[in-house]
């Protein structure tokens, strides 16, 4: 199994942490959305055409990443919080077991 955490901030500033388990092979999107995490909302279900499964990777992970493609960097032109050099589409990354521990931040809004 691997761990992942999806970090979000609330309105007063409030830090929430929920940690989902899933297997390798699924995507970071999968995850999220089979765990019913809110703040991914993947209209596309993982085709990169809407650019609302949007995470922010935290330090430190980035590097243990693939690389996105340069349809996922064009996608990435598309999230309605402006993307940061950590951004990454979730359904463009799959999981494997060293990736467990996985930590990113869900942007403000999807849309
Ligand atoms: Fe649509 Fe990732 S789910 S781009």
């Amino acid at each position: 199994m691997i761990t992942v955490h999806f970090v979000s901030i609330a309105n007063d500033g409030a830090r929430h942490q929920t940690s989902v388990q899933t297997l390798p092979g699924h995507s970071l999107m999968d995850a999220a959305s089979d765990a019913g995490i809110e703040g991914i909302a993947a209209d596309c279900g993982g085709l990169l055409t809407c650019a609302t499964c949007h995470v922010i990777v935290n330090e430190g992970w980035l590097e243990q990443l693939p690389p996105a493609s340069t349809d996922e960097q064009a996608m990435l032109d598309f999230t309605a919080v402006p993307h940061n050099k950590n951004s990454r589409l979730s359904c463009q990354i799959q999981l494997t077991q060293a990736l467990d521990g996985l930590t990113v931040a869900l942007p403000a809004t999807q849309y």
